[in-house]
């Protein structure tokens, strides 16, 4: 499938978007470790929370998705059970590197797969700290397929973080729930904390002091009733293509605010963008809030800064759209990790950039973008969500159509993107051939 967009203008409405990516993939694996029922409404029924869903049907757990309710039968942490068949984790980072981690620490064996870009992308960032734990895992040179053998115990962990990951984090904290003594992992940058703030909310004995997470082991996880705010990720798809598109002006709704998510708000504001954050509130253990956005004239910008980098790590392809849009040259660098994301997205978005006339240099660990009013054209999203979307949206202030050619990624993360942006106004059209 390919999205076909034509220059708009004029976007507005109100509009609400799909739940979280990665608190439903933690919705799906706490509930599933909590003793007794959890209940979480707005889960996101993209690929990837799905996969990890049916990972843990096949590790023995009962659960329930209808509509975007999902009620899950929690286990406890010692109630899983060996699966019948490799657990198939499609194009999911997060499921791998979490399920790796909990799955290592049992007394039974697994198999964990994945499509081609999962299969390439680094699995020693978890397994080389899990192996330090007492894990016994086979991989296929750092990558999947993986074969984790059973284990009687795991011992417990200091370590600190040599790359700003959440995933390699919470991977390292699912292990140490089965070890007998408590452990400590270290941040050296800040990461989405959604697994710290879940298993808190749960009651489970874990803390966070000075950039040092001690979680203890064998606790217990009670179950919970949680409404999964909206993915601010996916909400800056919506909040890049109104900032380009002239005469327009949008709400979103019930949008995540999570402060080691919102990083990208931070960027956008330092190019001129006009972004309001209201309604404020808590829904359960995550911040959540209205976003108002109107069209905005932007001006290049510099990052380099880590921790900025980290608090925005899947924003980088719709922040190289709004310097793509910009006035003057923008520079982005320290982001080394885009290069093993689902694609590797600086030469990705490069790539895709060029073809639209707009000027851009690579560099190992960022992009130098000219900024200026991007063309039309024919891109390839290489088999990534994120720039595919980027694209798309990118589609609306272009000086003429842009087709972005299969798309069928977009499903992984936001499967109702197409609507959502037809919603606001975009011109856009979804063609099978
Ligand atoms: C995620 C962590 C991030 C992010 C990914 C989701 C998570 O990956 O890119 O989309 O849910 O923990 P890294 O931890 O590898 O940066």
């Amino acid at each position: 499938m390919d999205f076909y967009i034509e220059p708009s203008e004029n976007l507005s409405g109100e509009i609400e978007i799909p739940g979280d990516k990665s608190i439903s993939h933690r919705a799906v694996i706490f509930g599933a470790l909590a003793c007794g029922v959890s209940e979480f409404a707005n889960f996101l029924s993209g690929e990837d929370c799905l996969a990890t869903l049916d990972a843990f049907k096949n590790l023995g757990v009962k659960v329930n998705l209808s509509d975007d309710k999902l009620i899950i039968h929690g286990v406890g942490i010692n109630g899983l059970n060996k699966a019948s068949e490799a657990l198939y984790l499609g194009n999911s980072g997060t499921s791998a590197r979490l399920l790796i981690g909990l799955l290592g620490a049992q007394k039974f064996a697994s198999t964990i797969e994945g499509d081609k870009s999962l299969s390439g992308r680094p699995m020693n960032r978890v397994l080389d700290p899990l192996e330090k734990m007492g894990a016994n895992i086979q991989s296929n040179n750092g990558r999947l397929p993986i074969h984790i053998n059973s284990v009687n115990e795991v011992s417990s962990i200091k370590y600190s973080l040599p790359i700003a990951s959440a995933q390699v984090k919470s991977s390292l904290i699912l292990a140490s729930i089965y070890a007998d003594s408590q452990s400590k992992i270290k941040e050296k940058w800040i990461t989405r904390d959604h697994t710290e703030r879940m298993m808190q909310s749960m009651g489970y004995p874990i803390s966070v002091t000075d950039n040092i997470i001690s979680v203890d082991g064998k606790g217990i996880l009670n179950p919970i009733k949680l409404n999964i705010p909206g993915d601010f990720s996916s909400s800056v798809f919506l909040i890049v293509a109104c900032l380009i598109t002239p005469n327009s002006s949008i709400t979103i709704k019930n949008v995540g605010t999570n402060s080691t998510r919102t990083g990208f708000l931070r960027i956008a504001k330092m190019m001129g963008a006009n972004i309001d954050i209201h309604n404020k509130r808590m829904e359960g253990c995550e911040s959540v809030a209205d976003i108002n956005v109107k069209t905005s004239s932007l001006q290049s910008v510099q990052v380099e800064d880590n921790d900025l980098v980290s608090l925005s790590i899947d924003e980088f392809p719709a922040i190289f759209i709004l310097a793509a849009n910009a006035d003057g040259t923008s520079i982005f660098r320290g982001l080394k990790e885009l290069r093993v994301k689902e694609s590797d997205r600086i030469s990705s978005m490069s790539k895709g950039l060029q073809k639209l006339g707009i000027n851009t240099v690579e560099f190992e660990d960022g992009i130098q973008i000219e900024g200026g009013k991007p063309d039309g054209g024919d891109i390839e999203c290489f088999g990534d969500h994120r720039v595919a979307m980027s694209f798309a949206v990118a589609g609306a202030s272009a000086k003429n159509a842009i087709r972005v050619n299969n798309v069928e990624s977009v499903d992984t993360s936001f499967p109702s993107f197409l609507n959502c942006v037809k919603k606001i106004g975009i011109c856009i059209n979804a063609n099978k051939e």
